[in-house]
């Protein structure tokens, strides 16, 4: 059950300024079961009510869950003063307030990165008490040799002493890994590849549990899911 103004409803599904939206009711636009309401702070039940505004019916949704293709370039954050943020992305008849990247990808990363206002759902995907796995191809400046390989799989010791859970790192060809972590330390990979001494050229995120980046999504572009088919491919896996 979500009670609610009926302008506060109408701005945040919209992305509409509350004075324009309040003017909007106040001038007949906006019906609340087929009945014309004016009065901009009437509670309206969002789960059980028909909005209708400037004559189009409004969904009510609680929460989004948008898989985006990340970029390269562009910052993992909800907003930035002068650089251009993962959100600023999310194309116009999906966005609404309160989005935010679950956990972050560094700028120049490319991939798999969810976006959501449901905080619950997002700290569950990067709780390390879920050991979600993410599955990255990263691309080297030099050779993954056998030693690495075990290296990582035992747990890498980071140049400032933190002990990393055990990670998969397989060969792709030369100077292309797969590597799969369950966890999400700052720079991690960069970090767990320094220590071996190879630089980390590209990155870019495959896969988050078993949900990966659908085939033809390009850098940039997002589609919108349910809550039930991220929970059965990420959560449940
Ligand atoms: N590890 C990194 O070093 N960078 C990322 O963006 C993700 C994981």
């Amino acid at each position: 059950m979500k009670k609610q103004r009926l302008d506060k409803f109408i701005s945040n599904q919209l992305i509409l300024s509350r004075k324009i939206v309040r003017t909007g009711i106040q001038r007949g636009r906006a019906t609340v079961n087929g009945t014309v309401v004016r009065d901009a702070g009437a509670i309206i039940d969002a789960d059980n009510d028909s909005i209708v505004y400037e004559g189009a019916a409004i969904g009510y949704k609680e929460y989004v869950y948008i898989l985006m293709n990340k970029p390269k370039g562009i910052l993992s954050a909800s907003n930035d003063k002068s650089r251009k943020t993962v959100v600023d992305l999310v194309p116009e008849h999906i966005k609404r307030q309160g989005l935010f990247p679950v956990g972050r990808l560094d700028k120049d990363t490319t991939g798999l990165l969810l976006i959501t206002d449901d905080g619950v759902f997002a700290h569950n995907c990067i709780s390390p008490k879920k050991a979600i796995s993410k599955s990255y191809i990263a691309g080297l400046d030099g050779a993954v040799n056998d030693d690495m390989i075990i290296g990582f799989k035992e747990g890498v010791v980071l140049a400032d002493g933190t002990h990393c859970k055990p990670a998969t790192l397989e060969r792709i060809s030369e100077n292309v890994a797969r590597i799969i972590i369950t966890e999400g330390k700052y720079h991690q990979i960069k970090r767990m590849f320094g220590t071996v001494g190879l630089g980390v050229n590209t990155l870019h995120r495959e896969a988050i549990g078993g949900l990966a980046l659908p085939d033809g999504l390009n850098a940039g572009e997002c589609i919108e899911m349910t809550k039930e088919q991220l929970e059965n491919s990420i959560l449940n896996k």
